[in-house]
């Protein structure tokens, strides 16, 4: 097969966290052939999508060596049997163009996440769905909803910007805080933003367990432990990894999100669970499998490449 990866750039890859490198290392490993691309490397023209595509191999070195990346090749993107698009967030309009562009051969590439999947799906508020297993949660504008659903819960929150990701923008709320209103007003933009407040969850000290889901099965899930001079447990902020296992509240949620995950095409999900309860649904580049690979020697990386594999054979038999 002819896989590709539409990533950030593969220079500043971390070859012993990144799941995108991963995932290519599996890809080559298998006899797959690779090549990579970024956000800007597409261009439509003639009813299909070509892309700037570099035929790349990987190996797990140290880097500059990790990574040998050819010259770009304009290319039919319907050559390619499989896309992984596996940019970090923000989700801006590139993002969304990039969405709409991959929507024109996703007939005749295999694109993961569906890119009407990813289009459609905010990490923070895919959640909302599933409010049974979510964690009490408001979006909102407002400064005064904020006040109200916080003297309701009589306790902490966390404010959250939309378009987060890695911990970026997440605060501890306090009424108490001198800060509070000031919070408010940079999240919100003073009112033109919205945000999310979520209940504060003690467990969170515990840590925040990474669900990693492959068309709706886990295939397990790592912790995420914060510092002790931080609320958030984001690896990228310094987030201590530990392995853990599933248990039942895991198993509940994962029971309520998986088939939402798979009517919407988003086959490989990092769903956050913090206390047994659902925070968040990472669909754009969930990271994780490195970690779950070194701590249960299950091969996860190599379970996506294989669903893809018989994904592009069930496809070419059609
Ligand atoms: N409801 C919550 N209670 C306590 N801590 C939270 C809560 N939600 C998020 N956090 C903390 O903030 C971190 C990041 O939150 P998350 O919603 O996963 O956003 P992102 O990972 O996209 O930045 C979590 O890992 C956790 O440490
Ligand atoms: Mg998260």
């Amino acid at each position: 097969m002819r896989i590709a990866f539409l990533m950030d750039p593969i220079e500043r890859v971390l070859i012993d966290k990144d799941t995108t490198f991963a995932l290519a290392l599996e890809a080559q490993a298998r006899g797959h052939e690779v090549f990579t691309l970024g956000p800007h490397d597409l261009r439509a023209a003639d009813g299909t999508v070509y892309a700037r595509l570099s035929p790349t191999k990987v190996q797990r070195v140290a880097p500059p060596a990790h990574a040998t990346v050819g010259p770009a090749v304009d290319t039919d993107l319907r050559t390619i049997d499989a896309l992984f698009v596996r940019t970090d967030p923000p989700f801006d309009s590139t993002y969304l163009y990039v969405t709409q562009l991959l929507e024109i051969v996703r007939d005749r590439v295999l694109v993961l996440n569906d890119p009407r999947g990813l289009r459609d799906a905010n990490e923070k508020l895919y959640a909302l769905h599933f409010p049974e297993v979510m964690p009490r949660t408001i979006v909102t504008t407002r400064e005064d909803d904020i006040r109200a659903f916080l003297e309701a819960l009589g306790g902490p929150g966390v404010i959250k910007p939309l378009d987060g990701a890695g911990g970026r923008g997440i605060m501890v709320l306090d009424l108490r805080d001198q800060n509070f209103r000031s919070i408010i007003e940079t999240t919100t933009d003073a009112g033109r933003r919205y945000c999310m407040v979520q209940e504060y969850l003690p467990a969170v000290r515990k840590g925040d367990k990474r669900i990693l889901l492959l068309e709706g099965e886990p295939l397990g899930a790592i912790l995420r432990v914060p510092r002790a001079d931080e609320a958030r447990s984001n690896i990228h902020v310094g987030g201590r990894v530990e392995p853990v296992e599933l248990d039942d509240d895991d198993r509940r949620i994962v029971a309520a999100v998986a088939p939402k995950l798979r009517a919407d095409g988003l086959v490989f999900v990092g769903l956050d669970v913090i206390g047994g309860r659902l925070t968040e649904v990472n669909v754009t580049s969930p990271t994780g499998i490195q970690e779950l690979s070194r701590f249960t020697g299950t091969q996860p990386e190599a379970k996506v490449i294989a669903w893809i594999e018989q994904r592009v054979r069930a496809r070419r038999a059609d």
